[in-house]
């Protein structure tokens, strides 16, 4: 299956059906690589990874990733980069699409993004911005098909800030067919372009009460109150304590609804250790799943 889209900027680049393609392959190539199948689908093929902010997960999960199909991949801090110095996006993109089969950054400012995207003759990857988060979202999805067995017709809710980790889940929901209701306090809400794109679709519910959003649920997903790009680390006062999953807020939600978060954690705010480590935890396999994910999506961008 080749792409419509050159670059996965949001998620919403995606076709409903190219997601649930990269979804079931993702599972495939996991079961393969569990039994020692590892074809090199992109043999001589270079991912240049950009890194304005920090991460363990995004960097190592598409090393690896690469690695494991034959390719490369160059970890590229932006501050070892000429950007440091002033050259700009735009000919940075122009100078790497020359050496490299794809591009993925993890930026500051979405538009960013766009600026190395539209510049760049070699797919873009999303490795998160301050607005989205697109390969967290395929690797959730995943989960969740493992998990679950099936995407349509389940209902997720999502707990606490609705940051860019949630604004590519509400893509994700919508292109699934899952219903989405998500609780964050007042000032904390989600793109709204995301959620009216996304009511189309499916339902999305935007409440003030995380017991109301997670009534019916099957999957409860959160994730920190601080990202990364906030200048103020003292935002968790405006989510504690109603906003923390902890394993009353998941008796409230199916028996059997399973708990996501992207990591990293900050366990005692947004999710206590009981509910982390506790047996409706999916997150380690949610971790592992961003490798399989990438794996499908890179193939699916880069395979000739
Ligand atoms: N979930 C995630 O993107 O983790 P990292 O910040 O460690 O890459
Ligand atoms: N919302 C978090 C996600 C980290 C993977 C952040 O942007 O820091």
């Amino acid at each position: 299956m080749k792409l419509k889209t050159k670059d996965l900027l949001t998620l919403n680049e995606l076709s409903k059906n190219e997601l649930i393609a990269i979804i079931d392959n993702s599972i495939k190539l996991k079961k393969d690589l569990k039994r020692g199948i590892c074809k090199p689908l992109l043999k001589n093929k270079t991912l240049a990874m950009i890194f304005q902010k920090p991460s363990t997960r995004t960097r190592v999960s598409f090393e690896a990733g690469m690695y494991q199909l034959g390719g490369h991949a160059l970890n590229l801090t932006a501050d070892e980069l000429q950007l440091r110095r002033g050259e700009t996006i735009q000919d940075t993109s122009k100078t790497l699409s020359r050496y490299v089969n794809a591009i993925m950054a993890r930026v500051y400012l979405h538009e960013e993004i766009e600026i190395l995207a539209k510049n760049s003759s070699v797919p873009v990857i999303n490795g998160l911005s301050d607005s989205f988060h697109p390969c967290q979202t395929l690797a959730d999805l995943m989960t969740i098909k493992e998990k679950k067995k099936k995407l349509n017709g389940l209902k997720l809710a999502w707990v606490g800030d609705g940051n860019n980790v949630c604004n590519s889940m509400i893509y994700g929901c919508a292109k699934t067919s899952i219903d989405i209701s998500i609780a964050t306090p007042k000032g904390y809400e989600p793109n709204q372009k995301v959620i009216n794109e996304s009511k189309k679709s499916v339902q999305v519910e935007l409440l003030n009460d995380p017991i109301a959003a997670v009534k019916d649920a099957d999957v409860v997903a959160t994730d920190t109150f601080v990202s990364i790009h906030h200048q103020t680390t003292d935002r968790a006062k405006d989510f504690l304590p109603r906003f923390q999953v902890s394993a009353s807020l998941m008796k409230k939600a199916n028996p059997n609804a399973i708990f996501m978060h992207c990591l990293p954690a900050k366990r005692g705010q947004e999710v206590t250790s009981e509910v982390m480590d506790g047996p409706q935890s999916v997150v380690w396999d949610e971790a592992e799943n961003r490798l399989h994910a990438q794996k499908a999506l890179l193939v699916a961008m880069l395979q000739v």
